[in-house]
């Protein structure tokens, strides 16, 4: 019996090959297998960011903007401060022809949504300089949504994550003066020259005096689907229907942008044309800071009507993620890097503020002037 046991093991092992494994050659192939999965597993931690702490993602950006503008639970890591607004949209029919989403068919579909400021502070006072935006959800018949948020600007200053981030960074302000370091706005704008040439657009632009007279551009492009599948590269905008006035006086109040669209709302409904601006093939669609020539046509797709206006509270546009990437059949992302970035930021600002206990927001509209 004591004998037989070595044998057994020694006809297994020839019956599977094993002694060949033992040889010198077989050995070395061994560990050139190895160092081949040696390999996959160190690709597969870069590709997941196990490897370089430094690697700009989502969660970091949403931590810089933290550390950029202070702790500020609760409220939006970006445009923090704003208001609710409802009314909706009827459609001319008129973009039917670009897109077979079924907002684009005549008839009216309610919305909800948002205007803010641009930044990170959700108390800061109106102010010439802070841009205004936005948000819209249309809820389609068919139970499709569609989320869009619109910046008042005629491009973005930025075309990818890695410039919105280093643009963060060099607005930090200088704890001494309370403003950005001169030298760290020098810095970014020679490492993003293309942030430097969509400025010269932005400032071109003059801003209106509030925001129901102001003009909200989706600036990324996306591609509209027809019914037959032709896509077409798009830009939208809510052009308003109030007069433009230029911004020249910038009145006292901690709040006088809201306060002023709050007084406009009540004395009855503001209006915007949903103006579909139809690129060229070569205009680019991947990079927000280029204006597309101005001669390029425009559908008027329909009209949004806000009647109500709301502070943020539980339930309402408070609770929503106006990520720009919720889109109804018909319409579809382009290749603007900016897109994805955005979703994915959005995200966990969404998810951080949504665990975290409310305070209320510096824009309340049952009250006068501030
Ligand atoms: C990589 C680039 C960008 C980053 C990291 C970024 C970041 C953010 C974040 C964190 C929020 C708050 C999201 C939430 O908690 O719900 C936000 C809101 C917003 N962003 Fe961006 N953004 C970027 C680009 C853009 C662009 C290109 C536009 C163009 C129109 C835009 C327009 C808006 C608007 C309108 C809102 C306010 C939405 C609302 O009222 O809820 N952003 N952004």
């Amino acid at each position: 019996m004591t004998n037989d046991a070595p044998r057994q093991q020694t006809d297994s092992a020839e019956r599977y090959g094993l002694p060949a494994l033992l040889t010198r050659a077989s050995l070395a192939r061994l560990s050139v297998a190895a160092a081949a999965m040696l390999v996959i597993v160190v690709c597969f931690a870069w590709a997941g960011g196990w490897l370089s702490t430094g690697r700009l993602d989502q969660t970091r950006m949403i931590d810089t903007f933290e550390a950029v503008n202070g702790p500020h639970p609760g409220f939006r890591r970006n445009h923090a401060k704003g208001v609710c607004l409802t009314g909706w949209f009827d459609s001319s029919g008129d973009g039917a022809r670009l897109s077979k989403a079924v907002v684009f068919k005549p008839g009216r579909v309610p919305v909800f949504g948002r205007f803010a400021l641009a930044g990170g502070m959700p108390m800061m006072p109106d102010g010439p300089n802070a841009v205004r935006s936005m948000a819209l959800n249309f809820t389609l018949p068919d139970g499709e949504i569609w989320r869009t948020g619109m910046n008042d600007i005629p491009v973005f200053a930025v075309k990818d994550a890695q410039g919105f981030y280093d643009q963060l960074v060099a607005m930090k302000p200088d704890p001494k003066t309370g403003k950005p370091d001169p030298a760290n706005i020098k810095t970014f704008l020679e490492a993003h020259p293309e942030s430097g040439r969509a400025m010269v657009v932005i400032r071109e632009h003059p801003f209106s005096s509030g925001f129901a007279d102001a003009a909200y551009n989706s600036l990324d492009a996306f591609r509209f689907i027809d019914s037959a599948g032709v896509s077409t590269p798009v830009r939208w905008s809510m052009v308003p229907v109030d007069p433009f006035t230029p911004e020249l006086l910038y009145p006292e109040g901690q709040n006088y942008l809201f306060d002023d669209l709050i007084a406009r709302i009540r004395q009855g409904p503001a209006q915007w044309h949903l103006i579909l601006t139809v690129g060229r093939p070569g205009d680019p669609t991947n990079d927000a800071t280029i204006p597309w020539p101005a001669d390029r046509e425009s559908v008027d797709a329909g009209t949004l009507t806000v009647t109500g206006i709301e502070a943020e509270g539980a339930g309402n546009c408070r609770d929503i993620n106006f990520d720009p990437l919720v889109l109804p059949s018909g319409i579809a992302p382009s290749d603007d890097p900016l897109l994805s970035a955005r979703s994915a930021a959005y995200s966990v600002s969404f998810t951080r503020r949504a665990g975290e206990a409310k305070t209320p927001s510096a824009v309340q509209t049952g009250g006068s002037r501030t």
